[in-house]
């Protein structure tokens, strides 16, 4: 099975109306969406999100942020999905990510950044857990995926 990664598209994205653009960069580059979920997070759920910057003093303002509308969340998949949503979403910030990335493009704040993608495998599994089931995520195949996704060798 291709890498998969847990993908959020934060609550101020929502409501910039960003979603299609944000899930449209995603489609045009291969990546296959296999899980969605339209919610809102209690406090205490995004507490357990963020757990890993509990000590931080962003963390309150953060799980504040998180909670306080809905977002998108989604499981997409593709060989080495972490690394290349990492890129296509950009630094932290919009105010200091590249022109050309997702905060980049559409973000100045040093607060709402738009877009959650997990860091490693490891954390991928365990947030994709947190928020699917086994049976809530889609097993198929794009017609073209040797077009996408050939190499050289
Ligand atoms: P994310 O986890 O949301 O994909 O973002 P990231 O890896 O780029 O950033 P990370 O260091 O994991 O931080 C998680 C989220 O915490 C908020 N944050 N605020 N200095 C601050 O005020 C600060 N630093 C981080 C952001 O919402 C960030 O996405
Ligand atoms: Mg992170």
């Amino acid at each position: 099975m291709a890498e998969r990664t847990l993908i959020i598209i934060k609550p101020d994205a929502v409501q910039r109306h960003l979603m299609g653009e944000i899930i449209g960069r995603f489609e045009k580059k291969g990546l296959k969406l296999v899980a969605a979920k339209f919610l809102q997070l209690s406090e205490k759920q995004a507490n357990q999100l963020y757990s890993a910057h509990r000590e931080k003093a962003f963390f309150k303002p953060l799980v504040k942020y998180i909670s306080s509308a809905p977002m998108l969340v989604m499981v997409w998949e593709a060989d080495g999905i972490i690394d290349m949503t990492r890129k296509m979403m950009g630094a932290t910030f919009g105010y200091y990510a590249e022109m050309g990335t997702i905060r980049g493009d559409f973000s100045s704040s040093e607060r709402y950044n738009l877009i959650h993608g997990s860091d490693s495998p490891e954390s991928a599994q365990q947030e994709i857990k947190s928020f699917f089931t086994p049976n809530e995520i889609v097993d198929y195949k794009f017609t073209d995926a040797h077009w996408l996704y050939g190499k050289s060798t």
